[in-house]
């Protein structure tokens, strides 16, 4: 996936095997410093890794933001797993971290992306550059969050 041009035409490059490498590393020291990182997106009918999908520390225009983040490998495209990875990593952060909100750094011309940020309650905040790219900052404010939960408990209207 993360080798995958199409899958990569966002980022500066397609990772290459020892870049995939370092992707794993990277991640598996969040899991150590921070409790969190891009995790393992599983198939629940059959148990396949299908993507990754999970909160990293970004540095945003010098302060520490938690950044939602998604891949899917490329023929599932379009049935809706990203956007309900992301809800659950939403949900899971504003749950467990002391966050007052949540964001996704996404490329303009991203457009399945930014839908997804869409889908998962986020706005356009502002534009920063990374990488010597623009990129949108996605968020969601806690206080617009609606976990599952939330909704159901809410009483008719
Ligand atoms: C972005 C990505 C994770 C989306 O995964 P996905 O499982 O297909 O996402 P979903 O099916 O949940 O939602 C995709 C939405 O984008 C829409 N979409 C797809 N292509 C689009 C386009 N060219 N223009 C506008 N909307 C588009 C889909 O119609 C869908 O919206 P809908 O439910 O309203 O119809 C996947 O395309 C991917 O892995 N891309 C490469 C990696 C990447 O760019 N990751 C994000 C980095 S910021």
């Amino acid at each position: 996936m993360l080798s995958d041009p199409e899958t990569m035409r966002f980022y500066p490059a397609a990772y290459d095997r020892a870049g995939v490498e370092n992707w794993i590393a990277r991640n598996l020291r969040r899991y150590a410093d921070d409790g969190h990182g891009l995790w393992a997106m599983i198939l629940k009918a059959t148990g396949e890794l299908i993507g990754d999908c999970g909160l990293t520390v970004q540095d945003v225009d010098g302060s520490n933001e938690i950044e939602i983040g998604y891949h899917v490998r490329r023929d599932l495209w379009g049935q809706g797993l990203a956007t309900e990875a992301a809800r659950a990593c939403r949900d899971y952060g504003f749950a467990r971290l002391p966050v007052e909100h949540l964001i996704s750094l996404i490329r303009p011309e991203n457009l399945s992306s930014r839908r997804v940020a869409e889908k998962n309650g986020m706005t356009i905040w502002k534009e920063v550059t990374r990488q010597n790219l623009p990129h949108l900052v996605c968020a969601i404010r806690r206080d617009r969050w609606q976990p599952k939960e939330k909704a159901v408990e809410k009483p008719p209207l």
